[in-house]
């Protein structure tokens, strides 16, 4: 990005204690190297993601192939499982690799896509291959059914995970026949225009498309309702398959899965709040805000680099959303007044879930990088098209970086205005990795979250999400939007 060059350095003021030992470093001196921890994290979160990736990785030597352990963690949480959400935001970041050229993973896209189609045919809890067990979110290693107890959401499908595997089989599906020659795998494994289905893409659309108006558990798998986040990534499964449909000449299918996207589309606006001034994670919540980072991740895989034309990282309410969720994270957690850069985030300001148990919940990894994400996107997309407009919704945002900026103000690429606001973006996201750098220890290994206290780790280790996360963090850094 052509702004970059400006921003190597993030300086701290810590306000900590200073130690008046001379030998001791004050911390007010260290400076955090932005560049050099995204070169460093990039080169540690292939590792790390790999590691868990069965059965080549060192920790998923007894996984499935194809299958991704959400964390090597096996007790105090238990998280040696493949959850279907982690496991296709894994492979996305896998696609994006192949896409951009490294062939040499193509393996493991294969063995997920054998994968897939076993989960799918195992029974389970939430019923088989045509009767919900589609619904499932979790796995054991090898295949088998997780029927352990589990809180309250054993039995209760989440409606995510298929869409997040349907966006992410669809656009490997396209890779191949762009690529051609492929076309029998893609018919055989993939996509089959028969009813009842046999492939996994279409068992993932059907799936979708006859469900997506019935209550489920949300990604963080406590509230059984409507989520935006869900809503974001069915809505694109469905249009990215119609137009795949189109493709391998499915017409009726297309059809009805457009219908159905397009009614998830009327659905959608219904999160916004005007009062809040956010986008509400769910709806009709009375014991929680519905400020949540998931509705940021619900922007980011609905819409990806080309965009499926809602809620988009660079719309009004998205960045509205983003600066509210920065502001309410910034007071809850004592670490934030620390003085290093940017803002630890986590999920949801009510959360309780502190990692292994109930107290009092803290920052994730994934959730500030998300915070990142989004900004380091939208900057891109201000360079595409070449200018800047002001919402009312979001004048907040913008005025952190330009306090004169006004509502339905427009700043053309070149103006001062827009150089200020996007080098005050590209800060501002800099900062959000910058913090995550100080509350990184030196082997780069991610947990899922690091205290709200101290910003030690907390929670299951070596979190493949966290990883998958920082990747595609890094990626918009450099200007390449995953898919
Ligand atoms: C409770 C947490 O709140 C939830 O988000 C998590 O998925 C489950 N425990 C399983 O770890
Ligand atoms: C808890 C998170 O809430 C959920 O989103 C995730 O799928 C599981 N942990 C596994 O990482």
């Amino acid at each position: 990005m052509k702004f970059l060059p400006a921003l190597l350095f993030v300086t701290l003021a810590v306000q900590e204690p200073t130690f008046v030992n001379a030998r001791v470093v004050d911390k007010r001196q260290t400076t955090i190297d932005v560049n050099a921890f995204m070169n460093k994290q990039t080169f540690i979160s292939w590792v790390g993601l790999y590691r868990n990736v069965g059965n080549s990785g060192d920790y998923a030597r007894n996984v499935d192939p194809g299958g991704v352990i959400a964390s090597p963690s096996m007790s105090n949480p238990d998280y040696y499982y493949q959850w279907i959400r982690d496991s296709a935001l894994v492979f996305k970041v896998i696609l994006n690799q192949l896409i951009s050229g490294n062939s040499s993973v193509e393996v493991h896209l294969k063995n997920y896509v054998a994968e897939s189609n076993k989960l799918q045919h195992t029974p389970n809890p939430s019923g088989d291959y045509y009767s919900g067990g589609l619904g499932e979110p979790k796995f054991q290693v090898n295949g088998t059914a997780f029927t352990g107890s589990w809180g309250i959401t054993k039995d209760i499908p989440q409606l995510d995970g298929p869409a997040l595997r349907a966006i992410v089989l669809i656009e490997y599906a396209n890779t191949l026949l762009d690529r051609g020659g492929d076309t029998r795998y893609v018919t055989n494994n993939l996509y089959q225009a028969v009813l009842p289905y046999n492939t996994v893409i279409k068992a993932d659309l059907e799936y979708v498309s006859h469900n997506w108006h019935v209550d489920n558990f949300d990604l963080w798998e406590e509230v059984n309702a409507q989520h935006f986040f869900t809503l974001m990534v069915q809505r694109r499964a469905l249009l990215a398959g119609a137009e795949l449909v189109d493709r391998l000449s499915d017409g009726g299918a297309a059809t009805w899965y457009r219908q159905q996207a397009d009614a998830i589309g009327g659905v959608l606006p219904r999160f916004w709040s005007s009062s809040k001034n956010f986008l509400q994670a769910t709806l009709n919540q009375s014991n929680r805000q519905s400020l949540d980072c998931g509705t940021l991740l619900g922007s980011l895989h609905g819409n990806g680099k080309r965009g499926w034309g809602i809620f988009p990282p660079e719309s009004d309410e998205v960045l509205a959303t983003l600066d509210a969720l920065v502001n309410v994270f910034k007071s809850l957690y004592p670490i934030n007044s620390n003085g290093a850069p940017g803002v630890a985030i986590g999920r949801y300001p009510e959360d309780t879930y502190d990692g292994t148990g109930t107290s009092v919940a803290n920052p994730w990894y994934l959730c500030t990088f998300t915070t990142a994400e989004i900004v380091y996107n939208v900057v891109k997309r201000y360079e595409d098209v070449g200018y800047i407009t002001v919402g009312a919704k979001s004048l907040n945002f913008f005025q952190r970086f330009l306090p004169s900026a006004t509502s339905g103000a427009t700043y053309a690429s070149g103006s001062a205005n827009f150089n200020i606001i996007v080098n005050g973006m590209l800060q501002f996201a800099d900062d959000q990795m910058g913090r995550a750098a100080y509350h990184t220890p030196d082997t780069g290994s991610l947990s899922e979250q690091y205290s709200r206290d101290n910003g030690f780790q907390k929670g299951a280790r070596d979190l493949t999400w966290s990883y998958a996360s920082f990747l595609t963090t890094a990626w918009a850094r450099s200007g390449n939007v995953a898919f």
